[in-house]
C-alpha cells in the first residue's frame, strides 16, 4: 500500500497528474475539492457553507474537513493499493489529523510530492481553465487570493513533511507525460 499526497499550489497539476497515477498504478483518489463541489453541487450542509468560502478563494475550517476525512478513506476499503491525497491536507492541523488517522489504522503516507510550478504558469493555466469549465473560483481575483492562501497557509507544510522525512520535489513545468515520469521514477522507490 502506498499512499501518496500529491502536493502544489493551485494549477500545479496535482489533478492532471492524480489522473495518471490511478491509471498506472491503480489508485484510490482522494481530491477535497472535488468532495466539495459535489455537496455544492448536491445542496448539502456542507455544500452551502464550502461555497462561501470556495468562491472567495479561502479554506474551508479544518475541523469540517477533517471531520469528513476518515469517512472518505474508509469507503475504500481495507485493502487499497493505495490513496492519492490531492488537496488536502493543506494546513499543519490537517496534516497531523491525516496521520493520526492512518496511524490509527496501521498505516502511513509512503511520498508527499511537491509539484513546484512558477507563479506566472499557474495564473495562465487556470485562466484558461476557468474559460472552458467555468469553475467558480478560476477568475483572476479569486486565483490571486487562492495562491496567497497557499503561500501562507499551506506552503509550510512542505517543511513539516520534509521533518517527516518523506518530501519529494518534483519539477512540475513541462509537458504532462515528461512530469509524470518524474513522478513515477518516485513512487516506484518509496
Ligand atoms: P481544489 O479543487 O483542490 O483546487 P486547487 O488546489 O486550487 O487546485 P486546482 O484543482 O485548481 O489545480 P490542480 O493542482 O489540481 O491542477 P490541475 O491538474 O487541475 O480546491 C478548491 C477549493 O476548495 C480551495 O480553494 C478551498 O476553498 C477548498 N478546499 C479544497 N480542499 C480543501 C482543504 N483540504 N481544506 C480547506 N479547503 C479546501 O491543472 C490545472 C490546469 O492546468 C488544467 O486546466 C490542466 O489541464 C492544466 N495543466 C495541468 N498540467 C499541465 C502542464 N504540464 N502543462 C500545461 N497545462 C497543464
Amino acid at each position: 500500500m502506498k499512499n501518496i499526497v500529491i502536493f502544489g499550489a493551485p494549477g500545479a497539476g496535482k489533478g492532471t497528474q492524480s489522473d495518471k497515477m490511478i491509471a498506472k498504478y491503480g489508485f484510490g483518489h482522494i481530491s477535497t475539492g472535488d468532495v466539495l463541489r459535489r455537496e455544492i453541487k448536491n445542496e448539502t450542509a456542507l455544500g452551502k457553507t464550502a461555497k462561501g468560502y470556495i468562491d472567495n478563494g479561502q479554506l474551508i475550517p479544518d475541523e469540517l474537513m477533517i471531520d469528513i476525512l476518515a469517512n472518505v478513506y474508509d469507503s475504500f476499503g481495507k485493502d487499497h493499493k493505495g490513496i492519492i491525497f490531492d488537496g488536502f491536507p493543506r494546513t499543519t492541523p490537517q496534516a497531523e489529523a491525516l496521520k493520526k488517522m492512518l496511524h490509527e489504522r496501521g498505516h502511513k503516507i509512503a511520498a508527499m510530492i511537491e509539484l513546484s510550478v512558477p507563479e506566472e504558469e499557474l495564473m495562465l493555466r487556470l485562466i484558461n481553465r476557468g474559460k472552458e469549465s467555468g469553475r467558480s473560483d478560476d477568475n483572476e481575483a479569486t486565483i490571486k487570493k487562492r495562491l496567497n492562501v497557499y503561500h501562507t497557509q499551506t506552503a509550510p507544510l512542505i517543511d513539516w513533511y520534509k521533518k517527516e522525512g518523506i518530501h519529494h520535489h518534483v519539477e512540475g513545468l513541462g509537458t504532462v507525460d515528461d512530469i509524470f515520469e518524474r513522478i513515477a521514477s518516485v513512487v516506484d522507490k518509496v
